[in-house]
């Protein structure tokens, strides 16, 4: 297992291009199981994420070739098992995603539940209730969700939360079912309307994706797409907070200011100056960090996955900030680990009240999760001395090269083997 290494203090200066998104591929990627023809996926990040993606896949008799580094084709002709297993649905949950598809295509499907996870209890009750809706039996069973259905009919369903996750489980299931869906209280992720835009590509009638009803006028068969990934919203944001954070100057290549609204708004309102540049977001600041409320929130709000991030920026603010998560109820492991790094942060049920220290002091850390492992990064590189963040393989689930992408802005920072992990 690898650990990285930082030297903090070293100022972010140049230019980064962003990646394919990991939200937007994964369930694109599930996508593929609806349809026996080739579909050709483009702007894929390479990440542990994309190649757990890729063995359910494999497990389930879908074939695949790799067309370049970012470019994969998945053939779904043969479906040879109608299961996801535990192993892979604990590793990555989006592997739930699958539940939806495969049973829209063959009638029926085997899914691991995927229990709990570092950031909170994550049910799957709204997945399973939007399919159920669509005609198909349910059964828990040994842990395992399973599904039978001749064919899912189209209905009204109402989410009582726009899960993200749920929706895209929901909308590749009524793909292929008889009639017309309307999934009321939806979630509008760019990542949701992007997987629209592929199952369109394939054949679908989806409308209104980004809205909060999406209609989806089932049809009898999809067929093979070829379809470009947008770009990574959450790697671009997290980019942005590295800029920030040391008081650099750094285009970010490929950022889509559009989908970064809430985020752009919070990083100006805490002094930090970002302004368009060719083909993406330059981020600049000269001026001290100052302190902020915010309030993670279903899209277009500020997003939870970007709340780790910018609680280390406001750790260096010169003030009081309150962040408060709505999202997930447990998603403040890495404000334990910014303290030992002399951040001053008091946390109470869903708020944390972050209150700038000078300089925050390097120390060894451990990454419980994805967002939580980019924090202490970015609290890394603006730290005194050295920063080791352990257990990096929650950062490599789904950065592709961050540690490679900040050094080539001149960060001191590198990835060496952990031999004390355990
Ligand atoms: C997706 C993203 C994740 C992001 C999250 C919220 C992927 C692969 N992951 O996760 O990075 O942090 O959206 O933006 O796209 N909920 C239920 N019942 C359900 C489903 C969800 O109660 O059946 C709750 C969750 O516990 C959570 C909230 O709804 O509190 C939002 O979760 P959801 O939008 O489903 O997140 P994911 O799709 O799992």
């Amino acid at each position: 297992m690898d650990k990285i290494v930082i030297q903090g203090g070293a100022r972010l200066s140049g230019e980064v291009a962003v990646s394919g998104s990991k939200n937007a591929a994964l369930p694109i990627m599930m996508a593929s199981v609806l349809t026996p023809e080739p579909v050709i996926i483009r702007n894929l990040p390479r990440l542990r994420d994309i190649t757990t993606a890729l063995t359910l896949l494999n497990h389930l008799g879908v074939e695949h070739r790799w067309i370049d580094d970012h470019a994969l084709e998945l053939c779904a002709a043969r479906i040879k098992s109608h299961e996801a297993p535990y192993d892979l649905v604990k590793t990555m949950r989006a592997s739930f995603f699958v539940l939806g598809p495969l049973l829209a295509r063959t009638g029926r499907a085997r899914v691991s539940t995927p229990g709990g996870c570092a950031i909170g209890a994550r049910p799957v009750n709204l997945h399973i209730r939007g399919i159920r809706s669509l005609g198909a039996r349910i059964q828990l069973r040994h842990g395992y969700v399973e599904a039978h259905a001749e064919r899912l009919v189209g209905t009204r369903i109402w989410m009582d939360n726009p899960s993200v996750g749920a929706t895209e489980n929901v909308i590749m299931a009524a793909a292929l079912a008889r009639g017309r869906t309307a999934l009321e209280n939806a979630a509008r992720e760019p990542e949701v309307q992007d997987l629209a835009r592929m199952l369109n590509a394939m054949g679908a009638r989806i409308s209104g994706a980004g809205n909060h009803v999406i209609e989806i006028e089932g049809v009898e068969r999809l067929h093979g797409a070829d379809h470009t990934v947008i770009n990574d919203r959450i790697e671009a944001g997290t980019l942005m907070v590295a800029a920030a954070i040391t008081g650099g100057d750094v285009v970010i290549r490929g950022a889509c200011a559009g989908e970064l609204e809430a985020t752009i708004a919070k990083l100006r309102e805490s002094g930090v100056e970002v302004a368009s540049a060719a083909g993406g977001l330059r981020v600049r600041r000269h001026n001290i960090i100052r302190p902020i409320e915010l309030r993670t929130l279903p899209y277009p709000g500020f997003p939870t996955d970007l709340q780790a991030q910018m609680m280390a920026l406001l750790a260096n603010a010169e003030g009081t900030s309150v962040i408060t998560e709505t999202i997930f109820e447990n998603r403040f492991m890495h404000a334990l680990e910014l303290l030992r790094m002399g951040a001053d942060i008091a946390m109470k049920g869903p708020t944390a009240v972050v209150r700038g220290v000078p300089r925050l002091s390097g120390a060894p850390v451990m990454a419980t999760d994805l967002r939580a492992s980019s924090s202490l990064v970015l609290a890394g590189l603006a730290a005194e001395n050295t920063t080791e963040v352990q257990r990096v393989y929650h950062l490599d689930r789904g950065y592709e090269a961050l540690d490679s992408k900040l050094r080539a802005l001149g960060a001191r920072i590198e990835r060496v083997p952990d031999r004390g992990a355990s």
